[in-house]
């Protein structure tokens, strides 16, 4: 069928032709941003997901609903590389700039923007990647301490305020929260902590790898109390099929209930492979509808793409050693494995291969689900990993 036309959407925060099975957690988002805006109690959200579920995309869509109601957005993604401060700092500027020309919050988003030169400049030699202009001179004792705890609270204090006296709210949408390190975290959960006490409208509404609760609570004890967590997995099935046939059908062309359930089943309605599989499938089919014969020839070129891109970007970033750490968690199977099994399979000590299983989870490979278990991040990547590396080389 015309390619041109192809509805698919894979790719890393590509917004989906259908965004399917997420209209109960929009709603609650929505409902929560509302209520923080009036002063009511809410909790700040964290999504948590596996690689390619959909997180960006969400996070994406809140925050564009958000904007429309006239709520103040920030929207960030954490940088492995990068320090909170020094990401944040630019755009919560922007946002205060916004607020400063409604005439109600003028006064008080000017004196933010006071308080955020004192944080630029006071954190400036911890933090060296602050890069932010300054439209104000900072206020001598706001948000100018040195202590990223201290003066990022006063900071969201003071543009609460600001966001409360224009009858909005700062709704800070922050993504790959997992790569943020633990003290600065740390200082983010306090900040939120205390504006949530006040009853100022500012929160956040995060996306990270499943290990960010864990992390959360480790950087503050009470951060598993403060925040709501709701779990982003794979689409049912009805959803599923909703993110395969509504595209379909909006082209005015069909897809058979046969070549939808391969689908389904290739996929197990993980959202990027859904997008992978859609493509694939139309571009595979001469004419509509699109078979089941179409899908099973769709399968042979997603999984090709697949491993050049999904999987591929992530195994590039790896060494040697941590592929065959990889390698032989694929050679138990999808997982979650036992931590002493796959050092079994490498015949080493659990303990001799603590290093390599600490610096996969800090790349977001691995996580931990339970004590003594590991598993993959990226859904589908035992079965990429024995691709890529086949036979028993690797065991050497
Ligand atoms: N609800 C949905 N219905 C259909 N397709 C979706 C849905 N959510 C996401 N997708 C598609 O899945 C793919 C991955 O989405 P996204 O990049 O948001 O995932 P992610 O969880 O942020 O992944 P990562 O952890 O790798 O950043 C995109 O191609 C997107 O279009
Ligand atoms: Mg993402």
């Amino acid at each position: 069928m015309d390619p041109v036309r192809n509805p698919f959407a894979p790719g890393a925060g590509a917004p989906p032709p259908e965004l399917a099975g997420r209209d109960e957690l929009l709603e609650t988002v929505r409902v929560a941003l509302a209520r923080i805006r009036l002063g009511r109690a809410a909790k700040s959200v964290l999504m948590i997901g596996l690689r390619g579920v959909g997180k960006t995309v969400l996070l994406d869509r809140m925050c564009a609903d958000a904007e429309a109601t006239g709520i103040q957005t920030v929207r960030i993604e954490a940088p492995e590389t990068r320090s909170l401060p020094g990401i944040l700092a630019p755009q919560l500027r922007i946002a205060l700039l916004r607020l400063s020309r409604n005439a109600r919050a003028k006064d008080l988003a000017t004196r933010a923007l006071r308080a955020l030169a004192g944080f630029a400049k006071s954190l400036k030699i911890k933090y060296q990647d602050i890069e932010v202009g300054l439209d104000h001179d900072p206020e001598a004792g706001l948000a100018d301490n040195g202590d990223l705890e201290h003066d990022l609270q006063a900071l969201l204090e003071t543009a609460g305020i600001a966001a409360q006296s224009g009858e909005t709210a700062l709704a800070l949408f922050v993504d790959e929260l997992q790569y943020v390190r633990e003290d600065e975290l740390a200082a983010l959960i306090t900040a939120l902590h205390r504006t949530a006490q006040q009853r100022l409208p500012v929160v956040l509404v995060g996306a990270g790898l499943p290990q960010l609760p864990g992390q959360m609570g480790n950087a503050k004890s009470y951060a598993e109390r403060l925040f709501d967590f709701p779990t982003i997995g794979p689409l049912p099935p009805s959803a599923a099929r909703d993110a395969i046939i509504k595209p379909i059908e909006h082209e005015g062309a069909q897809i058979t209930d046969d070549a939808v359930a391969l689908i389904l089943e290739r996929t197990q309605g993980y959202a990027y492979f859904l997008q992978e599989w859609g493509k694939h499938a139309w571009d595979a089919a001469e004419s509509s509808p699109i078979m089941a014969l179409d899908v099973e020839r769709a399968t042979v070129s997603a999984v090709a793409t697949l491993d050049e891109s999904f999987f591929r970007v992530r195994f590039d970033r790896l060494t040697p050693t941590e592929r065959r750490y990889l390698r032989a968690m694929a050679e138990l199977g999808p997982g979650p494995h036992r931590t002493g099994d796959i050092a079994e399979v490498l015949g080493k000590q659990s303990s001799a291969l603590g290093p390599t299983r600490a610096s996969l989870i800090a790349k977001g490979m691995i996580w931990s689900p339970l004590h003594g278990d590991t598993a993959f991040s990226v859904p589908l990547f035992d079965a990429f990993m024995r691709r890529s590396m086949p036979g028993d080389a690797w065991r050497a």
